[in-house]
């Protein structure tokens, strides 16, 4: 197994751990206690730079205290962004401020996107590592050639929460993505999986894919330091069978207002009222009428109702606690050597 990432990430340990960026979700707490664990914590970050900023200030606290973690020149997490909705001129000075170790994009309008966020963000800050997610093959090549990431983040079709809508699971995408990375001469670029992934066995299988870490999102919903409605975690526990009580759709993207998301994305979510009234032909602003009702309520709309989208992927029947972050790294981490030491005795 390769180390070549880990070896940048010095206080990690193997396998990679990483929480996924979740904009809203994913805030200070929850990567400090991540990055504390040995995994990579990571800040979701979208409109209020004030917000990351308060985010990133609250890690730095944690973390600062623990010399072991201090990686000198960089704060030892990262930050997700989404260059079609973030403002790159508000980004770059909390970027400058805190040097986050790892700056994670995803979901730009264009290619070039990335490559304009990728120069800006090294000249403010050249230790920050270029993370780039995307869902296919050819998005990876184009970005490899585009902005030179230094991580290609691969996300398969069961993820929770946003994703290109034309997807393939990463038991395939991740091994295509590296043979055509090779064939191109990036084969440098270290490939991380995403998507349906929340235990050990998972992460296992994604290693021997070919993944140098796992991202997991639907399973850190269901951490203590996650920022999220009771109610929200505790529908997601109680789902089941994620193949079919989540759903992929643009509908969720509606529901406030007209869809700003990309062409190419749309996101996946607990199947939940507003969507069988979207499938059975109930018009869009009846459906924002009852939404609108529902997030002012006490459960904000994940109760009973479950007019709210929420987030989830296809592995979420799988998710069945909700506990300390650093609880579930090292869980998954000492589940997935036992599975390969396992393996390798086949
Ligand atoms: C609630 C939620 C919010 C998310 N928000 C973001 C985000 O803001 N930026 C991002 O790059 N990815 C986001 N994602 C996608 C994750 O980066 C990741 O690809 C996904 O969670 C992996 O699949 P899994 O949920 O099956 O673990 C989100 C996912 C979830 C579940």
């Amino acid at each position: 197994m390769s180390r070549i990432l880990a070896k940048s990430l010095q206080w990690t340990q193997s396998p990679l751990i990483i929480n996924a960026p979740m904009g809203g979700f994913a805030g200070g707490d929850l990567a400090a206690a991540v990055t504390k664990a040995g995994g990579l914590g990571m800040i979701g970050g979208v409109f209020d730079m004030n917000e990351l900023h308060d985010n990133l200030a609250k890690a730095t606290a944690t973390l600062h205290v623990d010399q072991s973690l201090d990686s000198s020149k960089t704060l030892p997490v990262g930050v997700g962004l989404l260059p079609f909705v973030s403002k790159l001129e508000e980004a770059l000075p909390v970027i400058k401020e805190f040097k986050p170790h790892v700056l994670w994009l995803f979901a730009a309008k264009e290619f070039e996107d990335y490559t304009t966020w990728a120069q800006r963000i090294r000249e403010v800050s050249p230790d920050t590592q270029i993370w780039i997610q995307c869902g296919s093959v050819t998005a990876a090549l184009h970005i490899a050639e585009a902005c030179k990431p230094d991580v290609l983040v691969m996300q398969g079709v069961d993820a929770g929460g946003h994703g290109f809508e034309k997807g393939a699971g990463i038991i395939s995408l991740l091994p295509e993505t590296a043979d055509a990375l090779q064939r191109h001469d990036f084969a440098h670029i270290p490939l991380v999986a995403a998507g349906g992934i929340m235990d050990g066995r998972g992460t296992a299988a994604a290693l021997a894919l070919g993944a140098q870490g796992v991202v997991m999102g639907t399973r850190f919903l269901a951490a203590k330091e996650t920022i999220v409605h009771g109610k929200y975690q505790s529908t997601l526990l109680d789902a089941e069978d994620g193949g079919q009580s989540t759903v992929r759709s643009k509908l969720f993207d509606e529901l406030r207002g007209p869809n700003i998301w990309p062409e190419a994305y749309n996101g996946r979510s607990l199947v939940i009222d507003s969507y069988r009234d979207h499938v059975n032909g109930v018009g869009i602003e009846e459906i924002r009428r009852l939404h609108g009702e529902a997030v002012k309520g006490e459960d904000a709309g994940f109760g009973e109702s479950k007019r709210a989208a929420i987030w989830a992927g296809t592995g979420v029947g799988l998710v069945k606690k909700v506990e300390g972050a650093a609880d579930i790294v090292v869980e998954v981490r000492n589940g997935a050597r036992e599975v390969l030491q396992r393996a390798a005795k086949i």
